[in-house]
């Protein structure tokens, strides 16, 4: 164990193309779907740790300021799962930074557990494997287990009570398919419900819910057969269509829960039309209302100009593929 060192390090959000939306438990954020994402580029949380002796729970902060009290408990419940496995019951000060604005619509939990995922594994010097990690990641935030890796990225729901077999593995590294990702931020207000309470809300009350279930095996199936031969017009169809399906999904339960506002609307429309127009785009919207536009790698500065200029879009942030979460000092 690393008593009184530093560990960074550092790891990136993803977007998911196949969506996770349901839990089949809630406890460790066990998933009813399988889901396959992209690792993004040049946004990033960047996590530092030091194990002190001397505290009696750990200390977190998050961009500098001191975290929630919601926050700093998940942060200790999430380092009790490090410190029961070595035996060692040490606490931590953690620091988190993300460098991207958190009214970006990216689940800053995913980039934040798989950094603090990392860097614990490292302190605790447990050397865990990346799956293991993945599945001690997800017990953070469902989708921080893909988080660990870089590129195209494939989630398994797994049928394991404990968990075991509901981890993440690549699929395809970044360069082999250097997909770029504009991010339109329509507005920067807290969202309306968080994804736990909209997946539970859904799963409980919306009609369609166990069909979504079933049909996820398809989706998945075909998702990976897309990636691995490289097929943009599979890759926009399957994905357009997990998006629109999730969001029916939240649309349908009791009360509906409708994530989008008007410029969400309009952008849909506009990249559709992008689209039939010859330009190699599609969209992707999570539980909020911004809009991720992803396109090939020729198209990005078209995307962007056509984006940018987009009535209602308040920022845009334009990234590619990036690599799996990693240590940046305290190698060894
Ligand atoms: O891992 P969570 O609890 O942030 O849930 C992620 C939910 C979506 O972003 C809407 C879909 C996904 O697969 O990332």
């Amino acid at each position: 164990m690393y008593i009184g060192k530093k560990i960074i390090a550092l790891a990136h959000p993803n977007i998911a193309l196949v969506k996770y939306w349901g839990k089949r438990q809630k406890r460790g954020n066990l998933p009813a779907v399988g889901s396959i994402s992209i690792t993004l580029d040049t946004l990033y949380s960047r996590t530092k740790l030091v194990l002190d002796p001397s505290l009696s729970g750990d200390v977190f902060y998050l961009n500098g300021v001191p975290g929630l009290e919601n926050q700093q408990i998940r942060v200790q419940v999430f380092l009790d799962l490090f410190r029961q496995r070595s035996g060692r019951w040490v606490y931590a000060r953690v620091d988190s930074e993300n460098n991207f604005p958190t009214a970006a619509g990216l689940a800053s939990s995913a980039s934040g557990f798989a950094a603090l995922a990392v860097a614990a594994n490292r302190a605790f010097q447990l050397k865990l494997s990346p799956r293991e990690l993945s599945v001690i990641a997800r017990q953070g935030s469902g989708s921080a287990a893909r988080s660990i890796f870089g590129g195209f990225v494939e989630m398994h729901a797994g049928k394991n009570p404990d968990g075991s077999d509901a981890f993440a593995e690549p699929l395809l590294p970044p360069e082999d398919w250097p997909l770029q990702v504009a991010i339109c931020i329509t507005s920067t207000s807290v969202k309306a419900m968080g994804s736990t309470e909209g997946m539970e809300r859904s799963a409980n009350s919306s009609p369609f819910y166990n069909a979504w279930v079933q049909a996820s095996v398809k989706d998945l199936n075909e998702m990976r057969q897309a990636i691995l031969i490289r097929d943009f017009e599979k890759l926009a169809e399957i994905s357009e269509h997990s998006c629109l399906k999730m969001h029916g999904l939240a649309l349908s339960a009791r009360p509906g829960i409708l994530y989008w506002n008007g410029t969400t609307v309009e952008l849909i429309h506009h990249i559709r039309r992008l689209r039939r127009q010859g330009i190699p785009v599609f969209f992707t919207i999570d539980a909020g209302p911004q809009v991720k536009a992803i396109c090939l790698p020729e198209a990005r500065e078209q995307v962007r100009q056509e984006l940018e200029s987009f009535p209602g879009v308040m920022q845009l942030l334009v990234t590619g593929l990036g690599k799996a979460a990693r240590i940046v000092e305290g190698q060894s």
